[in-house]
C-alpha cells in the first residue's frame, strides 16, 4: 500500500497513556499522508488485538469505541493510501497472520507479492485481502514458526530478503509484548527515542508530541525497539547505523493555529517560510554562504548542464528556477519531470548537476530518478523540506527549505521556499562561476529580502479574491495563462483548483492559445492570466495584454494578476489583482499567491477538505 501512516509505541507502562492513545495520536498527526482507510493492532494479555476501518481516522475511532482495546504498551496503527485492492474494511491494515499472533502493517509496495502469495497457498496458507501486505504478513508469521524459530527480528530479516519494491513493514507478535520490529527499503521510516518508550513513524509527525530525538534510517535496515533499546541491521543482521538528529520544529507547528485548514495556515505562512529559507545564507556584501552544500567547488566549476528532477508542484518550481538559473548562471538547465526522466535514456555524465526538487523527501518517482542520475555519474543536489528523509540522504548534498512541516496535501509555503531555494543555489553557482558580479548578487538579494512583506501585503488585500472565488464555486472549468516566469504559475494555480476544488482547469504559456487551445473559450469561460511587468524586459508585457485582449474578444471572463501600477490592463480586465511591485524574476513568489487563495476559498466555499482532498496523498511513495 502506499499508506502513509506508520505509528508504533513501545513502552513500559511507565507514562499516563496507552499504546493506543500514542498510535490514535500519531495517526492523527500522519493522516495527511494518506486516508483512504485507517486500523491499530496492541499485544495485550498474550494476544494481539486489531481493528480496523475503511475511510478516514473518524471511523476507526468510531469502531474502537463501539469495541475498545485492552489496555496495552506495544502497538502500531496504519492510515492508508489504496494501490492494490480498494480502501475496504478488508484490505485495510493491519493484516494478521500466524493464526492471528501476528499484526504488520505496511507503506509501499511488493512487486513479487504475487509468487510469495503462490508459495504460501502451496503451503496451506489462506488469505482474507487482496493486498500485497497479506502476504508479506504470511510470509513473516511462516518464517517466525519456522528458519526464524520464535524470533521476530530474525523473521523480519528472512522475510525483508525475499521482497523485492518498497517497502516499509512493521510487525508485533502475540508472544514478544514490549517489542516492535520493522524492516525498511525505499519507503520513508524514523525511530522517535523517548525515555521508558521509543516510537516509529513514516515521519517525525507521527512522535513529535512526545519526543524530538530522532533517528534517520537507513536503506536495506531493519530496527527493533523495546521500551529502553532500538537495535538497527541490515537485512542479514549485521549491525547497522541510523542517524540520530534532533526535529526542528514542535507540536504547536504542526497546528492549525486558529485557521480553518491547514491549507490557508501554510499560505499564511509563507512570508515566514520564505525568510526562514533565506536566513542565514547570505552575508550583508552579497555573498553567498551555503556551508551545507557539501559538493567540491572545483566540480560545481565544470558543471556544464543542470537537470532539474520533480513532480508536481515541485516541478513547477523548477520550471521557474530555470529562468533565473540560466539567467544568472548561463547553464543549459532542464526541467524533467522525474518519473519520466530515466525512460528516455537521457544524456547525463559527472559534468551534469542533478537537482531534486521535493517538499516530502520520499517521492518515490524523485527518489528513482535521483538515484539513476547518480549512477550516470551526477552530481546531486536535494532541495527538501523534510530533515531525515530519503531523497536527501541518497544526495551529494542538500539544501533545506526552512517552510516548517506542510500538513496540507495541496502544497504552498513550500512551492514559494523551493523557488527561494532554488535561487540561492543559481546565486551561489553564478557567484562561484564569476558569471554575475557581487554587486549584482546583492541586489537580488535585497529584492529577495523583501519578499516576505511582499507576500504579506497579498495575503492582507485578499478580501475582492476571496469573494470572487465564493462566486465561482459552480464553475466547471477555468483557464489559467502565464508567460515567462508567469507561465509554471498558470500551470501551479491550475494545479491547486483540480486538486483541491475538483474543477477541470487548464494551465498554458500565454502563447500557446492562439496555437489550438483558443477554440476552447466561449462566453463566461474564466481566464486568469498572470502577468508580467510593465517594467519587464522585451515586449513581454505588451504580448500578455494582447492574449488577454484575445480571449476577452472570444467572451472570456478575464481575472488578471499584475503588478501594483499597470493601468494597461485594467481596461481588459474584468477583475484585476494587483501584487506589489518586484523585478519579473521575482514575481512568482507574489503572483503565486492569490491563485492559491483562490482556490482554498473555492473549495471551501464547495464544502470540500482542503486539506485532504479526495483521491490524494501528502508524499506519493510509490512510482
Ligand atoms: C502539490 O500540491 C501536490 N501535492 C503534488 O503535486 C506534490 O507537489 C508532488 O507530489 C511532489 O511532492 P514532493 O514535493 O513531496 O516530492
Amino acid at each position: 500500500k502506499r499508506s502513509e501512516g506508520l505509528g508504533a509505541l513501545a513502552a513500559d507502562g511507565s507514562n499516563n497513556y496507552s499504546a493506543l492513545d500514542v498510535v490514535i495520536e500519531g495517526l492523527r498527526r500522519l493522516e495527511y499522508r494518506g486516508y483512504d482507510s485507517a486500523g491499530v493492532a496492541v499485544v495485550a494479555d498474550g494476544a494481539i488485538e486489531s481493528r480496523k476501518k475503511a475511510g478516514k481516522l473518524k471511523n476507526l475511532e468510531s469502531e474502537l469505541a463501539e469495541r475498545p482495546l485492552p489496555e496495552s504498551f506495544t502497538g502500531i496503527g496504519h492510515t492508508r493510501w489504496a494501490t492494490h485492492g480498494g480502501p475496504t474494511d478488508a484490505n485495510a491494515h493491519p493484516h494478521l497472520a500466524d493464526g492471528g499472533k501476528l499484526a504488520v502493517i505496511h507503506n509501499g509496495i511488493i512487486e513479487n507479492y504475487a509468487t510469495l502469495k503462490a508459495e504460501l497457498v502451496a503451503k496451506g496458507v489462506t488469505f482474507l485481502s487482496e493486498t500485497d501486505t497479506e502476504v508479506a504478513a504470511a510470509l513473516i508469521g511462516d518464517l517466525y514458526r519456522g528458519a526464524a524459530d520464535g524470533d521476530i527480528t530474525r523473521a523480519m530479516q528472512l522475510a525483508a530478503q525475499r521482497l523485492e519494491g518498497a517497502f516499509t513493514l512493521l510487525a508485533v507478535h502475540a508472544e514478544q509484548p514490549g517489542v516492535v520490529v520493522a524492516a525498511r527499503r525505499n519507503s520513508p521510516l524514523v525511530v522517535g527515542l523517548g525515555e521508558g518508550e521509543n516510537f516509529l513513524g513514516s515521519d517525525v509527525s507521527g512522535f513529535i508530541d512526545y519526543t524530538r530525538r530522532a533517528v534517520e534510517l537507513g536503506q536495506d535496515q531493519i530496527v527493533t525497539i523495546t521500551p529502553d533499546t532500538f537495535e538497527v541491521t541490515d537485512f542479514f543482521g549485521a549491525p547497522a547505523q541510523g542517524k540520530e538528529f534532533e526535529v526542528s520544529w514542535d507540536a504547536a507547528s504542526a497546528e492549525k493555529d486558529g485557521f480553518n485548514s491547514f491549507m490557508e495556515k501554510e499560505i499564511h505562512d509563507q512570508p515566514a517560510a520564505v525568510a526562514d529559507t533565506l536566513l542565514g545564507r547570505s552575508d550583508p556584501s552579497g555573498r553567498l554562504i551555503l556551508d551545507e552544500l557539501r559538493i567540491d567547488a572545483a566540480e560545481l566549476k565544470k558543471v556544464n548542464k543542470i537537470i532539474v528532477l520533480a513532480c508536481g508542484t515541485a516541478a513547477y518550481a523548477g520550471m521557474v528556477a530555470k529562468y533565473a538559473i540560466e539567467n544568472w548562471c548561463r547553464i543549459p538547465t532542464e526541467v524533467e519531470l522525474a518519473h519520466e526522466f530515466r525512460y528516455r535514456d537521457p544524456i547525463v555524465d559527472s559534468n551534469t548537476l542533478v537537482v531534486s526538487i521535493s517538499q516530502s523527501g520520499e517521492t518515490m518517482d524523485t527518489l528513482m530518478a535521483v538515484r539513476y542520475a547518480r549512477e550516470q555519474g551526477a552530481k546531486t543536489v536535494s532541495i527538501c523540506n523534510t530533515n531525515g528523509s530519503t531523497i536527501p540522504r541518497e544526495s551529494d548534498a542538500v539544501l533545506y527549505t526552512h517552510a516548517g512541516p506542510e500538513i496540507a496535501v495541496a502544497s504552498t509555503k513550500a512551492f514559494l521556499a523551493q523557488i527561494t531555494a532554488a535561487y540561492l543555489l543559481g546565486l551561489y553557482l553564478a557567484q562561484l562561476r564569476g558569471n554575475i558580479f557581487s554587486g549584482q548578487i546583492k541586489d537580488v538579494l535585497a529584492d529577495l529580502n523583501k519578499i516576505p512583506e511582499k507576500i504579506q501585503t497579498v495575503l492582507d488585500n485578499a478580501g475582492s479574491l476571496r469573494e470572487l472565488a465564493r462566486s465561482m464555486k459552480d464553475e466547471r472549468s477555468v483557464l489559467f495563462l502565464g508567460r515567462h516566469v508567469g507561465y509554471p504559475v498558470a500551470l501551479e494555480g491550475a494545479l491547486k483548483l483540480k486538486e483541491i476544488a475538483y474543477i477541470h482547469a487548464e494551465g498554458f504559456a500565454a502563447g500557446e492559445l492562439k496555437h489550438g487551445p483558443i477554440a476552447l473559450i466561449d462566453e463566461g469561460q474564466p481566464v486568469f492570466v498572470v502577468v508580467p511587468s510593465p517594467r519587464g524586459r522585451d515586449s513581454l508585457h505588451a504580448k500578455v495584454v494582447s492574449n488577454i485582449q484575445e480571449v476577452r474578444a472570444r467572451g472570456a471572463r478575464t481575472l488578471v494578476i499584475a503588478e501594483e501600477g499597470d493601468e494597461a490592463v485594467r481596461a481588459y480586465a474584468e477583475h484585476v489583482f494587483y501584487v506589489p511591485e518586484t523585478p519579473t524574476l521575482l514575481m512568482p513568489l507574489l503572483t503565486t499567491v492569490p491563485l492559491q487563495i483562490f482556490a482554498a476559498e473555492l473549495a471551501s466555499a464547495k464544502g470540500y477538505d482542503v486539506d485532504q482532498p479526495r483521491n490524494l496523498a501528502k508524499s506519493v511513495t510509490v512510482e
